[in-house]
């Protein structure tokens, strides 16, 4: 049998991240209102999580509008046209839809039609998958640029009266653009999972109060019932904490390996903000050195699983902690349990 050749695409030699952006809804919830809801202290919290405050996005604000108001932050700070995306990715694990995909309607908002658009489900790893995909695809020639999101609206999300949870998880988005390059701005990405612990961070399904939840109004009028099934997230704290302590400082160190660079050679360390105490422990193990800038954004955007390595990147360009173009290494680690690391060039 002859069969014709396919013709195969090539992209850019190399491809770097050109903008990051990001959104923090605007309220801002204190330890001393989550402990309304749980026996607590404002002392412990910050103690023992580092978080000092986290902000929650309004009742009507939707995953998707958070994506879309990070999106356009940075499309605006990578001086890319939205018609110019040839594909859209949206990691989140709380846009309550299991389909269509929070992508499809952030890439129609925001006028990215018809870039290929879809969710990834990486939970606090989604981001660091997102930019590891994307730069296969701009290398790969799928695409010249490519939005990556990073979104949660955890809030919806999280038992309030839960001692183990009520008090870490935050919501907000953060995005970033990555296109065609001239030098290698993204390192190899190093990622991983292991799932027999998968149950160690999962959905918990129980009856709510739908008055609780006024927002889900238009399924309340389809419901007979005043409750209705809702689904929480619930953490073995402790499991989740000795794995990322003892299991992500080798990643990171595959990451710097897989990038021929040293942890002296950077100039700002962004691990995924789960707790600054799991923040310290690898800056501990990694040796590095006391000036590389370490991401904190946890004291006041909390836990934003896949939103809080761009949130925490925007916030370190923006507020002068760590230099345009220098080099990052950033490692996302969560429910799955999977793990995503590399280093990449700052916009
Ligand atoms: O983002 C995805 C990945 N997620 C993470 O990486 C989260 C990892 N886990 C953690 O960050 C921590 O496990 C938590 C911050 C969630 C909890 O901190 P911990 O130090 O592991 O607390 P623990 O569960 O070991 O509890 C220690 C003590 C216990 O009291 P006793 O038995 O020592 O008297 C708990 O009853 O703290 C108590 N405790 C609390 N006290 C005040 C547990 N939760 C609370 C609370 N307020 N909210």
């Amino acid at each position: 049998m002859t069969r014709p050749t396919i013709t195969e695409r090539s992209g850019a030699a190399h491809a770097r991240i050109w903008g990051v952006g990001g959104y923090r809804p605007e309220r801002v919830v204190t330890n001393d209102e989550v402990c309304q809801w749980i026996d607590s202290s404002d002392e412990w919290i910050r103690s023992r999580s580092g978080i000092e405050e986290r902000r929650w996005a309004r009742e009507d604000e939707s995953v998707i509008d958070m994506s879309c108001a990070a999106a356009e932050d940075a499309l605006t700070k990578a001086g890319v046209g939205a018609d110019q995306l040839g594909a859209v990715i949206v990691a989140n694990v709380t846009h309550p839809f299991q389909t269509p995909s929070a992508a499809a309607a952030v890439a129609h908002r925001i006028g990215a039609t018809p870039a290929a658009a879809f969710d990834l489900s990486a939970a606090c790893a989604g981001y660091c998958h997102g930019i590891g995909l994307a730069n296969d695809m701009v290398r790969g020639g799928t695409a010249e640029f490519v939005l990556v999101i990073g979104v949660e609206k955890l809030s919806d999300f999280t038992d309030k009266h839960d001692r183990g949870t009520a008090f870490i998880f935050g919501d907000g988005a953060g995005a970033a653009v990555v296109g065609p390059s001239d030098f290698p701005g993204i390192g190899p990405t190093v990622w991983g999972s292991k799932g027999e612990d998968w149950d160690v961070i999962r959905n918990k399904y129980s009856w709510v109060d739908l008055r609780d939840h006024a927002h889900v109004g238009s399924l309340e009028e389809q419901s007979p019932r005043d409750a209705m099934p809702w689904s929480y997230l619930t953490m073995a704290g402790q499991s989740v904490f000795r794995w990322a302590v003892y299991a992500m400082a080798p990643v990171c160190r595959e990451a710097l390996d897989a990038a021929g660079i040293t942890a002296g050679d950077l100039d700002a360390f962004i691990p995924h903000q789960a707790n600054i105490r799991i923040v310290d422990a690898l800056v501990k193990q990694l040796k590095l050195p006391e000036h590389v800038p370490v991401a904190d954004d946890i004291r006041h955007q909390g836990n934003t699983s896949s939103a809080s390595i761009p949130l925490a990147t925007d916030r370190m360009l923006t507020e002068g902690q760590a230099p345009h173009g220098g080099l990052a290494l950033q490692i996302g680690f969560g429910a799955g349990l999977v793990y995503a690391a590399q280093v990449v060039v700052l916009p």
